[in-house]
């Protein structure tokens, strides 16, 4: 058996580690491994390499993806898919995993319609997967933000100055709910639970008058103009403010210890998953479980953290 493995989208710590627990178990499995480079943009252009477990040493360790990844607009086209199609053909590869979030995982669905098997493997640093409790590169990009935040606490109270920190998400708030929850910011406003200007405002006037005077403000990108927000607070507030957009330092990094074991035990479920002849799943992980779910069962809008935010209520 051979089967292909290739991350797309944008890159999260840990996709290593999933690409080297793949690699791994398809030898330990006598299943051989092709690794598709750039995504889905390497089945069109037809980028294949072979994967062996010494390619693979020492890379779990190691943020971003060595296969590379893309956003590939020419797979979208009928002419692009049936590119990539014939590769997979040509190479002989009876099942592909993919790495990756909502469009990887649209690409693998759009895949699967022409009979190649698929399995899924979630990696975002979004986390805007719902049947998942986590994508892989969530936990080390929310570590980084933290780190980053606590750098401009420090600034921040010996100035006793607020900062607006924008944080990545794309339209999910999990990072910014998160970084709530660990205690990194005042206010937090998420695609989820959206604050407008004035209850902003309004919160940051009650910790200021309550004598807190050094804020963060979090919030997840898309949804205000930073500067416009901070401008409005300036000039209602009267204070002056400071904005931060974390931008691409929250997708590097070395993948901590949580991300590198969820990828491998998410690696191997794949591979096991293609070798017992199982596809059209995507695996995740559930209260602490490794789980594995038929691909159109799963749905993008994250409505599954409402605890998370009765928490957050509870301690801002
Ligand atoms: O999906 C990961 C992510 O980093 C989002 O948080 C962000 O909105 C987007 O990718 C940035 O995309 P690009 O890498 O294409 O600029």
């Amino acid at each position: 058996m051979r089967i292909g493995i290739l991350t797309s989208g944008g890159d999260a710590p840990g996709m290593n580690a999933a690409i080297s627990a793949v690699v791994k178990s398809a030898e330990h499995n006598n299943i051989e491994v092709l690794g598709i480079k750039y995504g889905f943009q390497g089945l069109v252009k037809e980028e294949v390499i072979s994967l062996n477990c010494f390619d693979v040493d020492g890379i779990s360790q190691r943020g971003g993806t060595i296969l590379k990844t893309a956003r590939c607009q020419e797979f979208i086209k009928e002419d692009g898919k049936q590119k990539a199609i014939n590769t997979l053909k040509k190479y002989r590869i009876n099942g592909l995993i993919v790495i990756g979030g909502n469009g990887s995982f649209e690409g693998a669905k759009e895949l699967a319609k022409s009979g190649i098997k698929v399995v899924g493997i979630p990696g975002t640093i979004d986390n805007d997967l719902a049947y998942t409790d986590f994508c892989i590169g969530f936990d080390t990009t929310l570590n980084t933000v933290l780190e980053c935040i606590g750098k401009i606490k420090d600034s921040d109270s010996s100035h006793e100055k607020t900062t607006i920190v924008e944080v990545m998400g794309r339209y999910c708030g999990d990072l910014a709910l998160y970084a709530g929850l660990a205690g990194g910011g005042e206010i937090i406003a998420t695609p989820e639970k959206k604050l407008s200007y004035d209850i902003i405002c309004k919160r940051l006037k009650e910790n200021v008058d309550k004598g807190k005077k050094d804020n963060v403000i979090i919030i997840t990108e898309k949804m205000y103009d930073i500067e416009d927000l901070k401008e409005y607070i300036e000039v209602n507030l009267r204070i002056s403010l400071r904005s931060t957009v974390l931008g691409f330092v929250q997708r590097g990094g070395n993948p901590s210890g949580f991300d590198r074991v969820l990828a491998t035990k998410m690696g191997v479920r794949a591979v096991e998953l293609l070798r017992d002849g199982i596809d059209r799943r995507f695996v995740g992980i559930k209260e602490n479980k490794i789980i594995d779910i038929n691909f159109n069962e799963i749905n993008y809008q994250n409505i599954s953290r409402q605890k998370e935010y009765d928490y957050l209520d509870q301690i801002l």
